[in-house]
């Protein structure tokens, strides 16, 4: 992707995001940039697409919890750090902008201003008001919309002749004002410098005490500078976020969005689409289908012609082709590879694996543990820290029993096992190649290959193979 400055925009580029205010209307004790939508925090989609720019910094203005907004920008952008710039006290839009002062007042730079709460804007968008931007030679470039209902919005006021006048908050607006129809989004493109030197200028004047990012425009107008206004036609995408019922209906839209777009152009059939939950990041491939009340969440990705039924949630999991999933499981950072079935009633998690056309059934839960091809594992089970052979079966109601009080123990079960039902296997052990246990069994020492176990402790009972 090229690095702006594009063919009509010489200077570098800077995105400031604020993001350190409370979110009041959310009557929440978490930051509103920390509420998720699609499964991640809000901040973590406006650094997304901050990052789709290329742009040469971007600064995020942090305030309250800042620690943890940090870390979700932080985790979002990996490798493309972004810096941190913080605003003690929430004094107001043009309070948190101005904390960006020391970091960027001498940027020389274009900077594009975005809100921690306008988490669908997409880079398309941000890239025309940049070129516009940079057309029109202003030195300020808000990106406006038109709303039905433009309440609790920034009016835009324009003069006779058309251009921008000023902005005005709702608070503070006039009968006359408050019937226009065109907001602010709070998105906007500035000369850093001119930014700075007008944000030096502005006072809480206000009802509401605060000091108000949108008067700069208006100010620098006064001195003579250009702003231009760049509406944008989708207003959807450029609005924000300020209470839960407003983050349900963009949860609401995303979702709709996601399952449209999998039906459409992934092939994936959904039983009831208004009933199932898909991040935007997860992959299903052609000819799954997906049943209701199904979650599938983060980077999940599912092969081809998988199933996955009625209550089941698959969080950041791999699954191949044909995969069965069956009603109500729970399968989280696991992998699960072609021809597997799973279910009803299972949960799979901390990197557990499944080879092919392995089973794991009823009431089975497998933590950190490796399931060899075609082993099956039906009913009542708990299999943690544990290495499975092939086609070896798990009988019901067998335990590994992993945990010492101290330290998780591995368990190695080797291929062509038949573990007999009720069966405990204390960590750490190994159960070698073509063995069985007996049920009820309590297995505290190795158990040779090709031999026979049983009782409590387990003892030999006989050697298996040649004699049979
Ligand atoms: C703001 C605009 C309004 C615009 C609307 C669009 C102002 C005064 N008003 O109103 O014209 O129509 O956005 O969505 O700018 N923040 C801080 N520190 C603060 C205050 C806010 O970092 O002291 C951050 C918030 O975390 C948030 C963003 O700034 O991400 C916007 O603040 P918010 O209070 O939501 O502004 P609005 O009332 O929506
Ligand atoms: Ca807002």
């Amino acid at each position: 992707m090229p690095q702006y400055p594009s063919s009509t925009n010489k200077s570098a580029l800077d995105v400031l995001i604020l993001a350190a205010g409370l979110g009041t209307r959310m009557k929440s004790n978490v930051a509103k940039v920390l509420h998720k939508l699609d499964g991640r925090p809000l901040i973590a989609h406006v650094c997304r697409t901050a990052a789709k720019l290329a742009p040469r910094g971007i600064y995020v203005v942090v305030g309250h919890q800042a620690e943890q907004v940090q870390a979700a920008a932080e985790q979002e952008l990996g490798e493309q750090k972004p810096s941190f710039v913080s605003q003690k006290q929430q004094r107001g839009t043009g309070d948190a902008a101005n904390a960006g002062r020391s970091a960027l007042a001498k940027a020389n730079s274009t900077i594009v201003l975005l809100s921690g709460d306008v988490p669908l804007v997409r880079a398309e968008t941000l890239r025309a008001l940049i070129d516009e931007h940079a057309r029109s030679r202003a030195s300020c470039t808000i990106l406006t919309i038109r709303l039905e209902n433009p309440t609790g919005y920034g009016r835009v006021v324009r003069d006779a002749g058309g251009n921008f006048s000023k902005i005005v908050e709702q608070r503070d607006a006039t009968d006359d004002e408050r019937q226009i129809r065109e907001v602010n989004s709070g998105i906007y493109c500035f000369d850093s410098g001119k930014l700075f030197a007008a944000l030096e200028k502005i006072q809480p004047t206000n009802s509401q005490g605060e000091y108000y990012l949108t008067d700069v425009p208006a100010i620098l107008k006064e001195d003579g500078d250009a702003i231009a206004l760049y509406q944008h036609a989708d207003s959807r995408e450029v609005s924000g976020i300020n209470t839960r019922a407003e983050l349900a209906e963009f949860e609401n839209l995303v979702r709709r969005r996601t399952i449209r777009r999998l039906m459409l152009e992934a092939g994936v059939t959904f039983v009831d689409p208004s009933n199932a939950y898909v991040s935007s990041d997860a992959k299903i491939g052609r000819d799954c289908i997906v049943h209701p009340g199904v979650h599938i969440e983060g980077n999940a990705v599912l092969g081809e012609a998988c199933e996955i039924q009625q209550g089941s949630r698959i969080v950041n999991s791999r699954l191949g082709d044909r995969v069965t999933i069956k009603d109500h499981c729970l399968i989280v950072d696991s992998e699960i590879s072609d021809d597997c079935a799973v279910g009803p009633f299972a949960h799979l998690r901390m990197n557990a694996r499944m080879e092919e056309r392995a089973v794991v059934g009823n009431f089975v839960e497998v933590k950190k543990s490796k399931i060899g091809r075609g082993t099956k594992s039906m009913h009542l089970t708990y299999l943690g820290d544990a290495t499975i052979g092939e086609n070896t079966n798990i009988g019901a109601g067998t335990v590994t029993c992993n945990y010492d009080g101290k330290n998780k123990n591995p368990t190695i079960i080797e291929d062509n096992v038949r573990i007999g039902s009720d069966t405990m296997l204390v960590a750490p052990v190994r159960v070698g190649e073509g063995s069985i246990t007996g049920a009820g069994s309590v297995v505290t020492e190795d158990v040779p290959p090709q031999t026979l176990v049983a009782g409590v402790p387990a003892r030999v009972k006989k050697k298996l193979g040649e004699s049979k």
